[in-house]
């Protein structure tokens, strides 16, 4: 028998429902590595980082961290935001400096309508639904390039400068990647979201570089839509939707409707990519840390999950993120629901119907 593929994974449980949801997904990935009869097993180093470590500590991670991370084969994430943290310390100190680090530059996030979640979308054919938001990760609003000054003036007088960044190879190579997506989907269809009119800088040069692109694949079609329209675009017409591209902060926005519109953010998954492979990509759910509702056992895990999925892809396990998919489905088809997609389960409970559904899905494959 051929040797034990060992996957290396470095898990980030981080804030609020982060960890509740983590602890879900890494139950499905050792379920599945138990039973794949020795094919491949994960070695998982846990890092507390996140908003309990910067009270005790006044660091968000290690100095170091991103170092630590940077042998794993793919980090494992679950959310970062808590009370008593401003957010933009606890998201800059972890979540944005592993992304910027490491130069994760795309990012998917699938929307998908699963069967028995009650619909919150009118729509005559919503079960076929499903699109494909690749969000530009490494610049635009994101960039982290401003300042603040001038508070010496005296109440009421200070100044920020928040700039967005666009560079012809970041536009270029998140654009690509969209057409390479669309190029394996069934209508081959890229959208491309800016809001040029207004933004006649960074996002013209956007524009210019996808028209440029998009030459080079004239297999696939192409639209183009300002945001604004776009996100009425998303309730009005999204059978109009199959890959969708746009900058850090639009299709951050974007994917919230999405989530919601697909039922909930808690059904949301996400893969943080640097696709030439260079550093590890991390995967993590679209929603943050719900402080809301941390505790109480009763966070949706589908995100978290799916998130795993995303990355038994990215690892080369195509057919086990596809059974945890098809697992899922048959999931909420069977009516195991969490709250806030209108049933009674807990988090665990979605978990167990998950896992004792992967055995069925293969034996029915
Ligand atoms: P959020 O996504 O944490 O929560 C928004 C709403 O959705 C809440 O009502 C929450 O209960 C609900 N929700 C989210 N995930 C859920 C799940 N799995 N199951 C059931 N309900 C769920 O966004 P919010 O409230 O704006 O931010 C809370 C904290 O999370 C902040 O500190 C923020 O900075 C941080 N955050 C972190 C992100 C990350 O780590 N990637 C992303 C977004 C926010
Ligand atoms: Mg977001």
């Amino acid at each position: 028998m051929s040797e034990t593929k060992k996957y290396k994974i470095a898990v980030i449980p981080g804030d609020g429902i982060g960890g509740e949801v983590v602890e879900q997904g890494l139950r499905v990935l050792n379920h599945l590595a138990e039973n794949s009869n020795g094919k491949f097993s994960f070695e998982n180093d846990f890092y507390p980082w996140g908003c309990e470590y910067y009270l005790k500590t006044g660091k968000m991670m290690d100095d170091d961290g991103v170092e630590k991370l940077r042998d794993y084969d793919a980090i494992y994430f679950g959310a970062v935001g808590f009370p008593g943290v401003p957010d933009h310390v606890s998201l800059w100190g972890l979540r944005l400096a592993i992304c910027q680090g490491f130069d994760q530059w795309a990012n998917i996030r699938p929307v998908e309508f699963l069967p028995g979640v009650p619909r919150r979308l009118n729509h005559p054919d919503v079960d076929s639904l499903n699109w494909i938001l690749v969000r530009e990760n490494s610049e635009g609003e994101y960039s982290g390039i401003g300042g603040r000054n001038f508070s010496g003036r005296g109440p009421g007088k200070e100044v920020a400068v928040q700039s967005a960044l666009f560079t012809e190879h970041g536009c270029e190579r998140i654009i690509r990647f969209a057409f390479d997506l669309a190029r394996t989907r069934k209508r081959k269809k890229v959208t491309s979201v800016t809001k040029s009119n207004a933004q006649q800088y960074g996002m013209v040069l956007w524009d210019e570089v996808f028209a440029r692109v998009s030459k080079e694949y004239p297999d696939v079609e192409t639209d183009q839509w300002l945001v604004d329209a776009m996100a009425a675009q998303f309730v009005l017409k999204p059978e109009e939707l199959e890959v969708v591209v746009a900058s850090n902060l639009f299709a951050d926005i974007l994917s919230d409707l999405g989530s919601a519109l697909a039922g909930s953010l808690g059904l949301a998954a996400s893969a943080n990519l640097n696709p030439e492979k260079r550093t590890p990509s991390m995967f993590e759910s679209v929603h943050g840390s719900a402080p809301d509702i941390a505790g109480q056992g009763i966070s949706n895990p589908i995100g978290a999950i799916g998130s795993a999925a995303l990355m038994l892809d990215h690892l080369g396990l195509t057919e086990e993120a596809e059974l945890v998919n098809e697992a899922i489905k048959m999931t909420t088809s069977q009516g195991y629901l969490t709250r806030d997609i209108g049933g009674t389960c807990n988090t665990e409970e979605i978990t167990d119907a998950i896992i004792g559904n992967l055995s069925k899905v293969k034996t029915g494959v």
